[in-house]
């Protein structure tokens, strides 16, 4: 069945979207996004999520094309048009392009931004059998940009880093840069040693999770240690637990990196208390 998609104001069947081959989203990557998670029909962290789009636009020089509430009403209304329980809206804006390729921004008062939406159905999501065994991770050379901060669509890298996950028979892969973990390909990275968290700090090297904020901030109410630096492979590998968190992905289990079991080689129970409670969480927020 089709789905219903929100293209610049407008509700219509995907078949019937279009895009100007002249966007600078499709050109150069000129554009960001934003994944919202829906559990039981209701948008998780959506002020977390209109908040960062806000700063990757503002970062990168291209004016809010939508207001808040109108964001929040076509996540809704996406919702449900398509009858969504658990799933994901994804959001994209891209400066637009009133006429040819060109590297400078086009004058933004002759310029539209386009607004895309659409949503991803994933029945299951909060009890994803994935939790209960966990990921196995390699690690890869952090090759992007420098600006991972803001949530650019430039995604060829980390998708060949999924590749090269999969090829090698893990899940996903952990990027490392100075000899030190960044986060994931789509997730940020978390280790777990003698009862303490420890995840990188924010800067520019990483994405600022909208997840990692909401657990960290449940990790303190439960009166858990927190400490945000970065770690070594080394210190992930000797780890007791590790596990990753993002919008569809919550709080994830890794078991294994580049091959060494983490821990027992089994979800942790830091993970497992901090997903529980990050759901029950989300849940009970949800709008
Ligand atoms: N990815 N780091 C990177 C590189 C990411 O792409 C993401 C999210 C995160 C976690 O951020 P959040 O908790 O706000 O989802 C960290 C989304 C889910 C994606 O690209 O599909």
């Amino acid at each position: 069945m089709s789905r219903t998609v929100y293209v610049n104001g407008e509700y219509m069947p995907e078949e019937d979207a279009r895009i100007s081959i002249f966007d600078r989203g499709f050109l150069m990557a000129d554009g960001v996004y934003e994944v919202t998670s829906v559990l039981g029909g209701k948008l998780v962290d959506f002020d977390g999520h209109a908040a960062r789009l806000s700063r990757s636009l503002a970062e990168l020089d291209m004016k809010q094309p939508i207001s808040h509430e109108e964001l929040l009403a076509a996540h809704r209304e996406l919702v449900t048009r398509n009858g969504i329980d658990e799933g994901l809206v994804y959001l994209q804006v891209t400066r637009g392009n009133p006429g040819d390729r060109d590297f400078a921004f086009p004058d933004p008062d002759e310029t539209t931004g386009t607004v895309v939406m659409f949503t991803q159905s994933k029945p299951g999501l909060a009890k994803s059998p994935a939790a209960k065994i966990g990921l196995k991770v390699i690690s890869i050379p952090d090759l992007r940009w420098h600006r991972r901060d803001i949530k650019t669509v430039q995604l060829l890298y980390p998708s060949m880093g999924k590749m090269a996950a999969l090829a090698a028979g893990a899940d996903d892969a952990w990027f490392i840069e100075d000899g030190k973990v960044t986060e994931g390909t789509s997730n940020n990275a978390y280790i777990v040693k003698d009862g303490k968290i420890i995840t990188r700090e924010l800067s520019h090297d990483i994405l600022h999770g909208i997840t990692r904020a909401a657990v960290l901030r449940f990790a303190a109410e439960a009166q858990m240690v927190v400490e945000e630096r970065s770690f070594t492979l080394a210190e992930a590998q000797a780890a007791d637990e590790a596990f990753v968190t993002s919008a569809t992905a919550f709080v994830m289990p890794v078991v294994e990196i580049d091959g060494a079991p983490i821990g027992a080689g089994a979800p942790g129970p830091m993970a497992a208390r901090l997903r529980e409670i990050y759901i029950e969480e989300s849940l009970k927020a949800a709008i």
